[in-house]
């Protein structure tokens, strides 16, 4: 079979690693031609691509990015996007597009099976983690290091000093990174999209804190959480091009109220892209080698419009439509530990 494989979205470490994965099976096992189609699905309307294969992929495991580049650009953004899309798979002969992404270009891939544009197998991409329907997408977990590792060398500092550090972590909609770094990394406090916080209230807990004669305390913020309303102001962010919000100040606003509220010194680090970068963990290169094995078995079994996903430790098929049908918040249970060890 002719294989297309694009990456979409956001970048995520380990995107090499599940076109490696794929390439591997599609060559070695099933003999199969995989294109992999640049930016995304530009390159899918504009006809830019690449063969990919086994000695294409060698040396790109550990490494963070694409190769073969990533865009949100989606056909549906131009009047004859699905029209150049169509046309061009058929006269490459490509049988269907394994796109590797996250809810927006997954929810895309959903569509255009729909449409019946293009037979479509979805991977799912994201540190952020929300992706309903798998346990755990690849990514997040490398994440979740790279902030953790952030926290421990904020703590030595915060405790010289005897200052609070807020730590901005990325989390549009929800607030796995924060949870787990923040349990993982001791924080004082977590403060997510799912739980709108009152910034008086955890200026308190901080006071009572220090009070006891603790002098360091870490606030992790997701770029996401919000304030209950009426209790602080924080400006609109702005859109990009593609109508995203670009997220990213809501740790400068809290370190300053609590610096306000509390007398206390406080300082702000915002990770950001930080948490995208690098090499992805062990964990994450097994599940993107998983996911990217389970891809083309799905591809020549022609089970169109599924996602690979993490279930009960095994990797399952899911319809893209129930994938996307709703994000995937933190665990209630999971978020009750986070707050057993909040001040
Ligand atoms: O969705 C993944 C993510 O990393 C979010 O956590 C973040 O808000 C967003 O992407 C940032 O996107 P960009 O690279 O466009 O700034």
């Amino acid at each position: 079979m002719r294989v297309g494989v694009l990456t979409s979205g956001g970048d995520c470490p380990g995107l090499n690693a599940v076109i490696r994965a794929v390439v591997r099976k599609a060559e070695r096992h099933y003999g199969d031609d995989v294109l992999g189609f640049f930016d995304g699905w530009r390159g899918v309307i504009d006809d830019q691509w690449m063969t990919v294969d086994v000695d294409t992929m060698r040396g790109t495991l550990p490494r963070g990015g694409t190769i073969l580049g990533t865009s949100r650009i989606q056909p549906y953004m131009f009047d004859d996007g699905c029209d150049r899309v169509r046309a061009n798979l058929e006269r490459l002969g490509v049988d269907g597009v394994i796109v590797i992404g996250g809810e927006g270009s997954l929810a895309c891939a959903n569509q255009l099976q729909k449409d019946g544009v293009a037979n479509v197998i979805g991977v799912p991409k994201t540190i952020d983690n929300d992706i309903y329907a798998t346990e755990m997408t690849f990514g997040f977990e490398t994440a979740v290091e790279i902030a953790t590792e952030a926290i421990d060398r904020l703590h030595t500092t915060a405790e010289s000093h005897d200052r609070v550090m807020v730590v901005e972590v990325m989390g549009r909609h929800v607030g796995h990174i924060a949870t787990w770094a923040g349990l993982a990394g001791g924080a004082t406090r977590t403060l997510i999209p799912e739980e709108p916080f009152d910034i008086r209230e955890v200026a308190d807990a901080i006071r009572v804190r220090h009070g006891g004669k603790s002098y360091a305390s870490i606030v992790v913020v997701a770029e996401g959480a919000q304030p209950i309303p009426g209790t602080l102001d924080v400006p609109e962010p702005g859109v990009d091009e593609f109508g995203h919000r670009r997220l990213g100040g809501i740790g400068s606003i809290v370190a300053s109220e609590i610096e306000r509220l509390t007398g206390y010194e406080t300082r702000v680090t915002v990770l950001g892209h930080v948490q995208r970068g690098g090499t992805p963990t062990a964990f994450d290169r097994v599940l993107c080698s998983w996911f990217g094995i389970a891809a083309i078995d799905a591809f020549h079994d022609q089970a169109w419009g599924t996602m690979v996903a993490l279930q009960d430790a095994k990797v399952v098929r899911v319809p893209l439509e129930v994938a996307i049908g709703e994000l995937k918040p933190v665990e209630p249970d999971l978020w009750a530990v986070a707050k057993a060890f909040f001040a």
